[in-house]
C-alpha cells in the first residue's frame, strides 16, 4: 500500500491529539472517521476542531486556509462510536489515553474488526512499539506515529519502528507525513526508554535547567534568557516547566 491507497483514516479517540491529528488529515485531503466513546465526546472534538484555539476557523481568520478549504475539509470528516464503522479504514491512528493496558485492549479489538491489510499507527508518547504490537497479529503493519501538540501546528512526526515493522509500513507513514506537509524522522524502538527522540532530549534539557536553578548558578529569568537568546528557543526551559510537569507529551 502507498499513500495514494489511503482512502480512509480511522482515528481512535478524539480528544486533544485525536482531534488535532484528524484536523491535519482532513485539511491534507484524507477522509477521516473519528471513533470515541460517546456522541457527546465526538461533538466536543468537532467543536474544538472548528472553533478551538488552534481550530480551522482561526486558520481561516489568519489566512492560513480559505473558507472553501475549511468547508471541503469538513466534508471529509465523520464520527462514530462503533469500531465496526472503521472496518474499511486503510490506516488507523490510535490516540486513546496513555494507558498501556487500554491501548493493548483497543488494538486487540481493532485487529479483529479492521480489514487485514490496514496499518495501525500509535500516537503513544513513549510506550515500546514492540510491546504494544503484541496485541495484534499484523505486527509488520504496526508502527509508532508520534505527533506533537498542537498537532495541527507542530511540524514534527516521529515514526517509530519495531523489529517486526516492515519497510513498506515505514515508507507508507513517510508518504502520509509528506502529504500532511509535516517533517518526519525515523526512530528505532528503544523498549528500555520511555519517549522517543525529541521528548528525551527536551526533558534532559529541562532537568539540567532545574539543576542549574537549584544550584543557584543563575536566576530563573536568566536561565530562560540563556536558551531564548543563546539558542533561539521560543521559550525558556523553566517557562515550559508547567508543560513538563504534566508528563510526557
Ligand atoms: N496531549 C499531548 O500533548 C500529547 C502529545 C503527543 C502524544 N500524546 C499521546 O496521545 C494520546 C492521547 O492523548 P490526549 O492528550 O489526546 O488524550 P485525551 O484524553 O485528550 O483524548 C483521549 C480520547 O480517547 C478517548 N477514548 C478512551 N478510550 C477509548 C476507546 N476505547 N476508543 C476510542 N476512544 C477512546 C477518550 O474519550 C478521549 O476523548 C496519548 O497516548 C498521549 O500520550 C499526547
Amino acid at each position: 500500500m502507498n499513500v495514494d491507497d489511503v482512502k480512509l483514516i480511522g482515528v481512535m479517540g478524539g480528544g486533544v491529539m485525536g482531534g488535532g491529528i484528524a484536523q491535519s488529515c482532513v485539511v491534507a485531503g484524507f477522509n477521516v472517521r473519528i471513533r470515541d466513546l460517546t456522541d457527546e465526546l465526538n461533538e466536543k472534538t468537532r467543536e474544538t476542531m472548528i472553533e478551538g484555539r488552534f481550530g480551522l476557523r482561526g486558520a481561516v481568520e489568519r489566512d492560513k486556509l480559505t473558507q472553501e478549504q475549511l468547508d471541503t475539509a469538513l466534508e471529509r470528516l465523520s464520527f462514530t462510536t462503533t469500531i465496526d464503522d472503521l472496518r474499511n479504514a486503510d490506516l488507523i491512528i490510535e490516540a486513546v489515553p496513555e494507558d498501556r493496558d487500554l491501548k493493548k485492549k483497543v488494538y486487540a479489538e481493532l485487529d479483529g474488526a479492521i480489514k487485514p491489510e490496514a496499518v495501525f499507527a500509535s500516537n503513544t508518547s513513549g510506550f515500546a512499539i514492540s510491546d504494544l504490537n503484541q496485541a495484534v497479529s499484523r505486527k509488520a503493519q504496526f508502527i509508532g506515529m508520534h505527533w506533537f501538540s498542537p498537532a495541527f501546528v507542530m511540524r514534527l512526526i516521529e515514526i517509530v519502528y519495531a523489529p517486526e515493522t516492515s519497510e513498506d509500513t515505514i515508507k507508507l507513514l513517510e508518504g502520509v507525513g509528506e502529504k500532511l506537509k509535516k517533517e518526519t524522522i525515523r526512530v528505532k524502538d528503544a523498549p528500555d526508554a520511555y519517549g522517543f527522540v525529541a521528548n528525551r532530549i527536551y526533558f534532559a534539557a529541562v532537568a539540567e535547567a532545574r539543576k542549574v536553578m537549584d544550584e543557584e548558578i543563575a536566576s530563573v529569568d536568566d536561565i530562560n534568557k540563556a536558551m531564548r537568546f543563546g539558542f533561539n528557543w521560543p521559550a525558556g526551559p523553566l517557562e515550559m516547566i508547567a508543560g513538563a510537569r504534566k508528563g510526557w507529551q
